[in-house]
C-alpha cells in the first residue's frame, strides 16, 4: 500500500472535491449508559448546526437501553443519526472514539461527550476555526483565554487530579503539546484527511493525546469553552481509569514493550520490601539461621512479584495460560534465577575481582533483563 502520507493526501483531495453527497461534518459521540442525556443533546445539536451536510455517529458500549433511546430520538432529529453498538468494547472510551472516526464520513470530525459537559453550541466554532486557520486539529480548551473548567470539575479533588495530570502530560510531551493548553480535552475537531486511524492504539480516556502524539497533526489551534456540569447520570471515570491513564502515558512515551519492562522493574524494586521484611522477621525476631531465612524471604518476594505481575502487568494476557501454569512457571523462573546469578557472581568476584556488592548488583540486573524477556516472550506470550 501507498505510504500513509500519500494516502492522506489522496483522501484530502477527494474530500475537497465538490461532490453533492460530501458531508461537511460528522459529530462523534461515545456513550456508556447515557440514556437521559440523548434527547437534550440531539435537540441542542440540531439547533446549533446546519441540518444538511451534518451527521451524528454514536459509538455505544452501554449495558442499559441507551441504543434504543438513541434510535427513538433519531426519528425526531432533523440531522441523520447512526448508532454503532460495539460488542467488544476494547480500548474503552478511546477505542469507541476511534471506531467513530472510522465510521465518520464528514470532511471534519468533531468528538464530544454525551453528557452536555461540552456545550453543543461550541461545535460550529470548532469547525469554523479549523477551516479559517487551515488547521488539522482544533482543541476545545478549558484553559485557553476565555475558557473555564471550574463549573464542570466538581470538587477540589477532581480539580487537583485534572490539573496535575495536565501538567505532567505537558511536561512529558512538551514537544508535541507546545500549542495545546488542554491535552486532556474530550472536545475537539479533526480534519478527516489528516487522520491515520491505523496508527492509533487507544487506551481509555485520553484519545486526544493519542491522536496528537501518534498522528502528529499539522497545525493545531484552540477554541476556548466553558466546561459545564454533567446534565444527567454520573461520570464513568474511576480509579481504574486513572491507572489506565498512567499506563497509556508510559506506552505513548516509551513504547509498549519498554513500558512493560519499566513496570516490571518497579514491581521488582517493590519486592525488596517483603524480601527484607521477611528476612528481618525470621532472622531477627524468630532466630532462624540466615540461609534458610533468605531462601524463604526470596520465596515470599517471588510470590509478591507474581501477584503484582499477574494482576497489574499482564492482566490482559492471562487468558493464554491457566493460573497453575502461570504461577509454577513464574516460581521456577524466580528461583532458576539463582542458577544464573551464583555462577556469574563467582565469575565476577573470584575471576574478575569485582567488589561483592557491585558484582551482586550486576547479576541482579542481568537476571532482571533475562527474566523479563522470558516472562514477556514465553510465560505471558501474547
Ligand atoms: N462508548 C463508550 N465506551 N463511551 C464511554 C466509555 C466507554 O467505555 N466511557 C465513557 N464513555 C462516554 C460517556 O458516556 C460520555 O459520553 C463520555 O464518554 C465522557 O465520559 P464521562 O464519564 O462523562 O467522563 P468525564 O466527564 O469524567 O471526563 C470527561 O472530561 C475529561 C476532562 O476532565 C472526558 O471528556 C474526558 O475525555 C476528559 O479528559
Ligand atoms: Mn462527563
Amino acid at each position: 500500500p501507498a505510504p500513509a502520507s500519500v494516502r492522506a493526501a489522496l483522501r484530502g483531495t477527494i474530500g475537497e472535491l465538490p461532490v453533492a453527497t460530501a458531508l461537511k461534518q460528522t459529530i462523534v459521540v461515545p456513550t456508556y449508559n447515557e440514556r437521559d442525556n440523548i434527547g437534550t443533546l440531539l435537540e441542542r445539536l440540531a439547533a446549533a448546526l446546519p441540518h444538511d451536510g451534518t451527521e451524528v455517529v454514536f459509538v455505544d458500549d452501554s449495558t442499559d437501553d441507551t441504543p434504543d433511546v438513541i434510535r427513538a430520538a433519531a426519528a425526531d432529529c432533523p440531522i441523520p443519526v447512526t448508532v454503532v453498538h460495539r460488542e467488544h468494547a476494547t480500548g474503552g472510551l478511546g477505542g469507541a472514539v476511534v471506531e467513530g472516526l472510522r465510521a465518520a464520513r464528514g470532511e471534519w470530525i468533531v468528538v464530544m461527550d454525551a453528557d452536555l459537559q461540552h456545550p453543543p453550541e461550541v461545535v460550529p466554532a470548532l469547525v469554523a476555526a479549523g477551516r479559517r486557520d487551515g488547521a488539522d486539529l482544533v482543541v476545545g480548551s478549558r484553559y485557553a483565554g476565555g475558557g473555564s473548567s471550574r463549573a464542570g470539575l466538581d470538587g477540589g479533588y477532581r480539580r487537583l487530579v485534572s490539573g496535575g495530570s495536565t501538567l505532567v502530560t505537558k511536561v512529558i510531551f512538551r514537544n508535541n503539546l507546545i500549542q495545546v493548553s488542554d491535552p486532556m480535552s474530550g472536545l475537539f475537531a479533526i480534519r478527516a484527511s489528516s487522520l491515520e486511524t491505523e496508527e492509533l492504539r487507544p487506551l481509555g480516556y485520553k484519545i486526544l493525546l493519542e491522536l496528537i502524539v501518534r498522528n502528529r497533526p499539522g497545525r493545531i489551534v484552540e477554541v476556548p469553552y466553558a466546561f459545564q456540569p454533567r446534565h444527567a447520570g454520573e461520570s464513568k471515570s474511576s480509579l481504574a481509569e486513572g491507572v489506565r491513564f498512567l499506563k497509556h502515558l508510559a506506552i505513548l512515551r516509551f513504547g509498549a514493550k519498554r513500558a512493560r519492562m519499566l513496570v516490571f522493574a518497579l514491581i521488582g524494586v517493590s519486592g525488596l520490601l517483603p524480601n527484607q521484611g521477611t528476612l528481618w522477621f525470621l532472622h531477627e525476631v524468630a532466630n532462624v539461621h540466615y540461609l534458610p531465612a533468605a531462601i524463604i524471604a526470596n520465596l515470599v518476594a517471588v510470590g509478591w512479584n507474581f501477584a503484582l505481575t499477574d494482576t497489574l502487568l499482564y492482566r490482559d494476557r492471562r487468558q493464554h495460560r491457566r493460573f497453575t501454569g502461570r504461577i509454577t512457571r513464574f516460581f521456577v523462573l524466580g528461583h532458576a534465577d539463582l542458577l544464573l546469578r551464583l555462577p556469574l557472581l563467582a565469575l565476577l568476584v573470584s575471576g574478575l575481582h569485582v567488589g561483592v556488592l557491585i558484582a551482586n548488583l550486576i547479576t541482579l540486573l542481568v537476571s532482571f533483563v533475562v527474566r523479563f524477556l522470558i516472562l514477556d516472550g514465553v510465560i505471558y506470550r501474547a
